[in-house]
């Protein structure tokens, strides 16, 4: 039996819930689950994933040499610091991996992505979730609870579920009050969303520990392809390497990346589109007494009074077939989470609250 033992941690790990898609008995499910953007793949990405497969028998790159070069080219950023993963999910395992083990700590926000307790375990450390305020990032606790174990920061910015955003400052204050033993991640999964903020490039760009992730799933429309990146000092970045393996990005989704990262009207698009749809459902959901912050992102927590009413907007939405995320896992009982979706989608949102809200 000893041969069965799995690694420490790695029976600690609660299998992660993604967003649901499927209502019985519903055809034209909208999903409003996920965070995917409403507007698809940019077409630019369909040509090239098109043209890419005819090559599909060809193992692919394993240095991802074009897009880390196109990544290089729009962010103006140094392609050797770039590394490429499947999903950003795959970049903060990387590091996670490469940098933390058995006895080590690694810390998250009490409403950080539920992904780091998952990564923390795999790799045999130790997760730690410290508080935040008011749904906001607190650089206090989070300099508190570092102790000599600590390795490893991940921090959401701006935040999922809750949307808010760590002001530069504090962010700042963060890099430079965390010890430069300990890696701060700042994973930017929604950075595109956050009008004026740059995912904490410019810190990862000149700190010895820091790491910025960012993901092609969210504006980029390619959650479904699978496609991360991180970007931070040489010698991290060397590590995580050792780790990847050499063919972890397909043909097609190399190309279809390379193809939406140079695609910055579709990004400008989509973030416009966002930003109308999100100041409309934010005002909506407050007007009718579901409370939300600002959000940074693609998406908005409403909070209802109560679990009970929380389950009932939810069954109304449902009943309307839309889906959105129960964040309870999260910190949340009593929130949903709803992505922005175009303009129909958010009306059909608003319009399904507000009969629900009338006939109660
Ligand atoms: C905060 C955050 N980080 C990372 C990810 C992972 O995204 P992906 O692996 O698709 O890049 C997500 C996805 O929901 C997220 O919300």
């Amino acid at each position: 039996m000893a041969a069965m033992t799995p690694q420490p941690g790695i029976m600690d790990i609660s299998l992660y819930q993604g967003g649901a898609s499927h209502l019985a008995g519903v055809d034209n499910v909208l999903k409003l689950s996920s965070n995917e953007n409403p507007l698809g793949p940019p077409p630019a990405a369909i040509e090239a994933l098109t043209s890419a497969a005819k090559g599909m028998h060809l193992y692919p790159s394993t240095d991802h040499a074009a897009l880390r070069t196109a990544i290089a080219e729009v962010w103006n950023v140094d392609a050797d610091r770039v590394i490429c993963g499947v999903g950003s999910d795959e970049v903060l395992q990387f590091v996670t991996q490469a940098f933390a083990g058995p006895g080590d700590e690694i810390i998250h926000t009490e409403h950080g992505f539920s992904m780091y307790p998952i990564l923390a375990n795999m790799a045999g450390a130790t997760p730690v979730s410290v508080p935040e305020r008011d749904r906001v990032v607190d650089v206090d606790a989070i300099l508190n609870a570092v102790t000599d174990h600590t390795r490893i920061v991940l921090l959401t910015n701006p935040g999922n579920p809750t949307g808010t955003r760590l002001s530069d400052a504090e962010l700042v204050r963060l890099a430079d009050e965390l010890p430069q033993r300990v890696i701060l991640v700042i994973d930017g999964a929604y950075t595109e969303y956050a009008e004026g903020y740059d995912g904490g490039l410019a810190l990862a760009e000149v700190r010895p520990n820091v790491l910025m992730t960012r993901t092609f799933s969210k504006i980029y429309g390619l959650g479904g392809l699978r496609v991360g990146w991180g970007y931070g000092p040489k010698d991290m970045i060397d590590v995580m390497t050792r780790i990847r393996q050499p063919f972890n990005l397909s043909t097609v989704a190399l190309a279809a990346a390379e193809a939406a990262a140079r695609d910055t009207k579709w990004v400008e698009d989509c973030a416009a589109l966002n930003a109308d749809q999100r100041a409309r459902l934010t005002g909506a959901l407050r007007q009718l007494g579901l409370a939300c912050d600002d959000s940074d992102t693609n998406f908005v927590l409403a909070r209802a009074a109560s679990v009970p009413e929380a389950d009932a907007a939810e069954a109304a939405l449902n009943a309307d077939g839309i889906l959105v995320r129960r964040v309870g896992g999260y910190g949340f009982p009593e929130g949903l989470r709803i992505t922005v979706g175009n303009a129909e989608q958010t009306g059909r949102v608003i319009s399904a609250l507000t009969e629900w809200r009338n006939a109660s």
